[in-house]
């Protein structure tokens, strides 16, 4: 990101104590400077969770004249409501914690927003989701794989990424419906497209277990699709969802590095590196 930017990346050491405690300090000057955060959640979630609360905190403490965050994937943010009684509001509660420790303006990529529709039903600071999808589309159309390829989304959520997808493609999309019986177990039905005989692009926020994604694979292939690709924004790929994936007859899966891994061929640094440009310009 810095580089992008033509700066140098500002420091901090952190490392554990052997208690299991986190230790951080701020090692860069940031006294009355604009800074960016740029801090995933991914895999670890609670540990990147308390790191970013240490450093923001720490360094409105130093004397830093604005904190904007940028929080590529935003976890918790699909326990956005009490599905049993009883559950906690882990969206609601990660949220709190990040403005109370002084967070001025946050940005964040796809944030999962199903219930939950717009940031600011959930920040009272100035929030900000930007999208990935076109970047992730311009990979796809570059690579060249498919031909004229019909863009799903596996479940209405997914309506907005599949429409911006389609629009970077010069190509149609649908959108499928989705019930969700458990964490690894969805059933997902068409609405209106036939696959039969077109190259498919499937996209989607998340993909975590790979339920949702081989689960719309299959309903394809029975309608007769060509080749069928998936492209995501956060490749969570929890245990052996990528090989799952691929065995479901998926060609090619691609995702970005909001969550580091096999799969993150696209870089949100352009996207995260043209913002951070808007608020200090
Ligand atoms: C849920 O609504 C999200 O948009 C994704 O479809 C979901 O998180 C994917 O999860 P999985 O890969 O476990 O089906």
């Amino acid at each position: 990101m810095a580089s992008e930017l033509g700066l140098a990346p500002g420091k901090a050491e952190i490392k554990r104590f052997p208690d299991g405690e986190k230790y951080l300090r701020v090692l860069s000057e940031v006294k009355d400077q604009h800074v960016a955060v740029i801090q995933s959640m991914h895999h670890t979630p609670d540990e990147f969770l308390f790191e970013f609360l240490l450093l923001i905190d720490a360094l409105k403490d130093l004397g830093a004249r604005k904190v904007t965050s940028f929080i590529p994937y935003f976890a918790y943010a699909r326990q956005d409501e009490r599905f049993k009684p009883g559950e906690a509001l882990s969206f609601k509660t990660v949220s709190k914690l990040i403005e109370a420790v002084g967070t001025d303006e946050i940005y964040t990529i796809d944030m999962h927003q199903h219930r939950v529709l717009r940031s600011a039903d959930v920040f009272r600071i100035p929030s900000h989701n930007l999208s990935a999808m076109p970047l992730l589309a311009n990979y796809v159309r570059k690579e060249g794989r498919l031909r004229n390829p019909l863009v799903i989304g596996p479940d209405a959520e997914a309506e907005q990424w599949a429409k911006l997808a389609s629009e970077t493609l010069g190509t149609d999309y649908d959108v499928f419906t989705k019930k969700r019986f458990a964490a690894d177990k969805v059933e997902v039905s068409p609405r209106s497209a036939n696959a039969r005989g077109r190259d498919i692009l499937i996209v989607d926020d998340i993909i975590s277990t790979g339920g949702t994604i081989i689960e719309a694979s299959r309903i394809l292939h029975s309608q007769g699709a060509n080749q069928i690709e998936v492209a995501c924004t956060h490749p969570i790929l929890a245990t052996d969802a990528l090989s799952r994936i691929k065995q479901a007859g998926v060609l090619n899966v691609i995702g970005t590095d909001t969550v580091p891994g096999p799969i993150s061929f696209v870089s949100v640094a352009p996207l995260i590196a043209e913002h951070i440009r808007k608020t200090t310009s």
